[in-house]
Order: C-alpha cells, then structure tokens, then sequence
C-alpha cells in the first residue's frame, strides 16, 4: 500500500478482535512514531504499550474517575463503576499510550512539541493500517486529568495525547469516511 493509498483508506476502527498483533507489528508501528518530524529533534514523546491485564493500568485510572464523579456512592455503584472502567481499556488487545514531555529548552515552543506528538500519532494510525491492523486514537475528559497523567508518570508539564487502541479488525464491519469540505472549500491559492 502506498502513503496516499493510505490516508486515504485508514479508518479510525472502532470494534477489533481480542486477537493480539505479534509484538513484532507493533514495535513497526512505535518505529514509525519515532520518525515524525519535530522542530529541534527534541523527542518529546513517549509510549506505554499496554497488553492483556497491562491494560488494567489504563482501566484502574478510568475506574477510580468514574468513582470520583459520584455523589454519596454505594458500595455496590462504586465497585460497578470501576468495573466499567477496567473493561473500556479491554476494546482492544493493545493500547499505545502517547505521552508528551515538552522540552525544558527556551526555544523549543510546547505547540510544536504537541504537534510533532501529534504528527507521531498520525504515522502510528497509517502505519497500522498499512500493516493490516485497525487502530483508533481515543481521548475524552479522562485524558487530561491529573489522575491519568499520575498514572503513566507525567510531569507537570507534560500531557497525555490520548490512546491508540489497536487490533485486527473485526470482519465485515465497514467504516464510511466522515464528510469532508473540499480542498476548495478550505483552500485560498495566492498566485501574485
Ligand atoms: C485527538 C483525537 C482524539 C480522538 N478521540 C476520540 C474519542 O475519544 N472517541 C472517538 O470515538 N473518536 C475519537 N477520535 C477519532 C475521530 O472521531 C475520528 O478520527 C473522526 O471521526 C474521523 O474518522 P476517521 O479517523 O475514520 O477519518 C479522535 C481523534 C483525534 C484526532
């Protein structure tokens, strides 16, 4: 498959199977995040791949936000919530967590340090699926906590990006591309 082929065709993915990708795939897919580019070649970012109960490190931080959003809880809705937290890091058998850490350089501006993470992930997305394997970036309010950043050690400064939930997708489920304006629609050409 080539690059255009590839933006073109990848999907975000949402339901895969509970088949694991050799680790060999994966580690192909962290190649490619760390050859995004990045102004100052700072590196600022960093991957916590997840598999089988590794994923609970994901699912006890969704568990425990969905407890501290409660009122007055039960013993009962406390332990349910946190149950429901567990299996949301379960929708797929790898999650990468993507992780910034800005650099402490002066020149170095903290956008670009998100957006060369950023430019990362789209190289991890494109390369799974250039691999045969689904992958989608997830987020949500739980991402920029303090509870989440805590538990995949981030510094004050840094950020979590968010997940990449990979796994071979599930057979005859079809993703339509979302709509799009047109390149003129987005687009002023400058000529003179
Ligand atoms: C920063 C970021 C965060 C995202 N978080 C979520 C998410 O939490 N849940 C979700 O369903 N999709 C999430 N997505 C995926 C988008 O919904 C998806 O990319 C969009 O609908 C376009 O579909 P496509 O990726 O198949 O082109 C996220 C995408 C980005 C770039």
């Amino acid at each position: 498959m080539d690059t255009i082929e590839a933006i073109e065709t990848r999907r975000s993915v949402k339901k895969v199977t509970e088949k694991i990708p050799p680790k060999a795939l994966i580690m192909k897919i962290l190649d490619a995040a760390r050859r995004a580019p990045n102004h100052f070649n700072t590196e600022p970012w960093h991957f916590t791949v997840l598999t089988g109960e590794g994923r609970n490190k994901l699912g006890e931080a969704y568990g425990k936000l969905n407890q501290e959003k409660l009122d007055q809880p039960s013993r009962e809705l406390l332990d349910s919530v946190y149950e429901k937290g567990l299996s949301k890091a379960k929708r797929a058998p790898v999650v990468i967590v993507v992780t910034v850490e800005p650099s402490d350089n002066p020149r170095v501006k903290k956008v670009e340090e998100i957006a060369a993470t950023a430019c990362a992930v789209e190289n991890m997305l494109l390369a799974a699926h250039a691999l045969g394997l689904g992958a989608m970036w997830r987020t949500g309010d739980p991402t920029y906590t303090e509870t989440m950043k805590r538990a995949f050690g981030v510094s004050e400064n840094g950020l979590v990006m968010g997940f990449i939930y990979v796994g071979y997708p599930e057979a005859g489920v079809t993703y339509k591309p979302p709509a799009r304006k047109s390149v003129e629609d987005i687009t002023i050409w400058v000529e003179k």
